[in-house]
């Protein structure tokens, strides 16, 4: 009897036998499937109308609205710590610049297609992506052409969205990124990009988990993108629409998307878990949204936690659920805090 309890005791002990494995930092960090690097890393910039502006997003702590003429000051020190892509949001001022068809999206002396050639020009490195969208430029803010009755008119909305998408690659976008949701305009954007003979060299990055709700404000609050009626719950997915998600993941895959992105990121980790599960053959990318990085600077300055602490398990749970790209108001800060 009592070399039997012996040997019950000595296998438990094994099998209960962990944290061996993960005493040193370096076999800690052998646990993650996937380390956080800075070339995950995709920087989000407001580029304004006028070309000298510099100014403080007061929700999104530290961000700023930037003009043209800032971009290479802002961004050259961020290259020499190893800041990789960036991802571009037009925000025009000009009160005259909003119209009922977003006409401002495409202007080729507007700000995203000026700030893509002064990028490309300075930085022939850097990776830029450019948001597709037309809520920045309509005088209603919603993300497409709208019916009589306000909804979205769909064909006109993804004939616009593509075009839009169009003249972004032409200028020397290396990605073009919808984040519109019209139904149809991953295909609408692939053909065109066919056609005109760009697609062997423009990533088309699909928003195609992207989820209504109220993390985008600070968002709209620095792109000046707030709908003037109504809100966007239906063309955005309800936060509850796992299937739905699932849906439209497979079915941006199927209309020619090159990454899948998932938004918001912390609230929606089985979101990318899915989207990695559905794309196992793609690159998932998530936004950490304006919200996420709003709460977590204001949890940080009530003394709830330490910001780089929280920057970090945020970002990594978004790693671990399955994305290997992460959209981050927090880049400048990673680039610090990371070595490689
Ligand atoms: C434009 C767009 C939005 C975001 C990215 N592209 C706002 C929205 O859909 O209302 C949100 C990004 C963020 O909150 O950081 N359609
Ligand atoms: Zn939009």
């Amino acid at each position: 009897a009592s070399t039997a309890a012996t040997s019950v005791s000595i296998s438990g002990d094994i099998s209960s036998q962990l944290h061996g494995g993960y005493s040193h930092p370096l076999a800690r960090a052998w646990q993650a499937e996937r380390q956080l690097t800075k070339s995950m890393l995709i920087y989000p910039l407001f580029i304004t109308d006028n070309p000298d502006e510099e100014e403080a997003i007061p929700s999104l702590p530290g961000q700023k609205r930037w003009g043209v003429n800032k971009l290479i000051p802002l961004l050259q020190p961020l290259i020499a710590k190893g800041l990789k892509s960036v991802i571009l949001f037009g925000v025009p001022l000009d009160p005259n610049a909003k119209d009922a068809l977003g006409t401002a999206a495409d202007d080729p002396k507007g700000p995203v297609i000026a700030a893509i050639r002064i990028l490309r020009k300075a930085f022939p490195r850097l990776f830029i992506s450019a948001d597709v969208c037309l809520c920045e430029y309509t005088s209603h803010g919603h993300c497409g052409i709208l019916h009589d009755d306000g909804t979205l008119n769909n064909q006109l909305s993804v004939d616009r969205i593509s075009d839009v998408a169009m003249a972004y690659a032409e200028a020397g976008a290396h990605c073009v990124a919808p984040s519109d949701m019209n139904d149809g305009r991953i295909r609408a954007i692939k053909l065109k990009l066919i056609e005109g003979g760009l697609a062997h060299r423009v990533v088309l990055m699909s928003y195609a988990a992207k989820f209504s709700g109220c993390l985008y404000g600070p968002f709209r609050d620095a792109a000046g993108s707030q709908p003037s009626f109504g809100d966007r719950r239906c063309y955005q997915l309800p936060p509850g629409g796992r299937g739905l998600a699932r849906r439209a993941i497979h079915r941006d895959i199927g209309e020619g998307a090159d990454i899948i992105m998932v938004k918001p990121a912390t609230q929606f980790l089985d979101i990318i878990s899915d989207a990695k599960e559905i794309g196992k053959d793609l690159p998932i990318a998530a936004y950490h949204v304006s919200g996420e990085y709003a709460m977590i600077h204001a949890a940080a300055k009530a003394g709830v936690f330490d910001l780089k602490t929280m920057a970090f398990e945020a970002t990594e749970g978004i790693l671990r659920a399955g994305a290997s790209i992460v959209v981050s108001y927090f880049t400048p800060e990673f680039l610090d805090w990371l070595e490689t």
